[in-house]
């Protein structure tokens, strides 16, 4: 193509040669005054393109998916992601958020030998400094204090045109989905695979009881078909019987209305016995609820967890004998009550967990490959309602399942670049 005919930007859905990356593209931005709800958080700016270094890939993004961590940078809380980065020298004012994405790579840095350009790739959120020497060493990244989720600690998200990773990130797009579809999975579900794979020895297996949290949102969609395909025994906790249809679709063998229970919240003092009563009473019955379920009085081995603050104490509670609670996130709050008696006398695990590594973002990626995942989309949007979905998913409004963005693709349903 001669030169004279590329263009310095380019309109949504109108994709550059492959391999030409232009010097602009269109971004939905966050910026410090803008701070607040998502719905006026998130504005429609022309950005540089960024740079890549030796060990990146620039990718032209088809679709973006959407997750909680943008709703937190979009409030600016509980950390100002942009404050937190200038702060420690980075240059740009602004934050282009998005950690999920699937797209074609366009540029790849010289020291790149996993993809290649025209590769259609889906990418996971996971960002190290891959020449630590721990990691080299073979530890789990994870545990690098150099560890960031790109698209909400770092800049130059999925929320773009382009979008900068590190390749490690990348994986092979699965063939039979759509750009949207590919896009609306990685990071809850590689999110899930780790906490249901990655804490020997309690990792989930054959027969095991599951109670999983949120069962119709983003990660509890993930865990309850992960806990599915390894035999177990799921059952879903949600907040309406409009959810359990979805929840059993996807595996669970029961659901539970959390809005029957009123013993949520924080752990009363154990010195003031009437309050601490209410709540050994309800979460008694919560327990007796899930036992009604399966038909024996057996309690989950796992408690995958993530609204914190307000089940927690009930997670623990009714969690096993030697089982484990793991948790990655704390939607209602951070502090965790917990009745220390059950966990020693019944030595339970509470354990956090976040994010995946490279080995655990591949396998779960691969069972999405080969069909044994559903993404669970729920609801595709527009480029210019990338602040409309946040606004749903903070409200606790958003449909059952995964959303995603489209961004490069033209319409709904294109599984390729055509
Ligand atoms: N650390 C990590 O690596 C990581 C990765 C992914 C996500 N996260 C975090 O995990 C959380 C959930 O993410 P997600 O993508 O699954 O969000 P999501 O799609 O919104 O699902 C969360 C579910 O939690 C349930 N929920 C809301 N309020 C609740 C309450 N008070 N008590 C019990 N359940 C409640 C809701 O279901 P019902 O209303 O039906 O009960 C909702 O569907 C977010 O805070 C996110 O930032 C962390």
């Amino acid at each position: 193509m001669a030169i004279n005919t590329l263009k310095e930007l380019y309109d949504l859905g109108e994709a550059p040669p492959l391999g030409y990356v232009p010097p602009r593209m269109h971004a939905q931005v966050i910026r410090q005054p803008r701070f607040g709800r998502p719905e006026g958080a998130f504005a429609r700016e022309v950005v540089p393109t960024p740079a890549i270094g030796p060990d990146e890939a620039l990718v032209y993004v088809m679709a973006a998916g959407v997750n909680y961590n943008n709703v937190w940078a979009a409030l600016g809380s509980p950390i100002d992601v942009i404050g937190a980065r200038t702060k420690v020298g980075e240059k740009e004012d602004f934050h282009i958020g998005g950690s999920d994405a699937s797209g074609i790579v366009y540029a790849v840095g010289e020291n790149v030998t996993n993809v290649r350009v025209g590769d259609e790739v889906v990418m996971h959120c996971g960002q190290w400094d891959v020449h630590d020497p721990d990691v080299l060493a073979g530890a789990d990244p994870m545990f690098s204090p150099s560890f960031k989720i790109w698209g909400y600690e770092t800049n130059w998200g999925s929320f773009a045109q382009f979008t900068k990773v590190q390749a490690h990130q990348c994986a092979p797009k699965p063939k039979h989905l759509t750009w949207e579809a590919a896009a609306a999975y990685m990071l809850v579900g590689a999110t899930a695979y780790r906490m249901l794979h990655g804490w020997p020895p309690h990792n989930v297996r054959e027969g095991d009881v599951v109670l999983v949290w949120g069962g119709a949102g983003g990660l509890g969609s993930m865990a309850i078909q992960l806990a599915k395909l390894a035999g177990a025994r799921p059952i879903a906790v949600v907040s309406s019987p409009d959810k359990y249809e979805f929840c059993r679709r996807l595996g669970a063998v029961g659901c539970l209305n959390r809005k029957a229970f009123d013993h949520w919240g924080r752990l009363p003092h154990w010195e003031d016995a009437d309050p601490m009563k209410t709540f050994s009473t309800g979460a008694r019955e919560f327990g007796k609820a899930i036992w009604d379920i399966l038909g024996e009085r057996k309690s989950p081995r796992i408690v995958f967890e993530h609204p914190g603050q307000d089940t927690i104490p009930t997670s623990v509670f009714v969690c096993d004998s030697g089982g484990m609670v793991v948790i990655c996130a704390g939607t209602t709050g951070y502090n965790a009550d917990v009745d220390l008696r059950y966990l020693w006398m019944r030595q339970k695990r509470l354990q956090g967990s976040h994010f995946a590594n490279d080995e655990q973002a591949y396998a779960f990626n691969d069972l999405v490959v080969d069909g044994k995942i559903d993404p669970c989309l729920g609801r595709v949007f527009r480029f210019d309602q990338t602040g409309e979905c946040h606004q749903l998913m903070h409200e606790n409004r958003h449909p059952d399942g995964n959303m995603a963005i489209l961004v490069g693709a033209k319409r709904e349903g294109m599984t390729t670049r055509e």
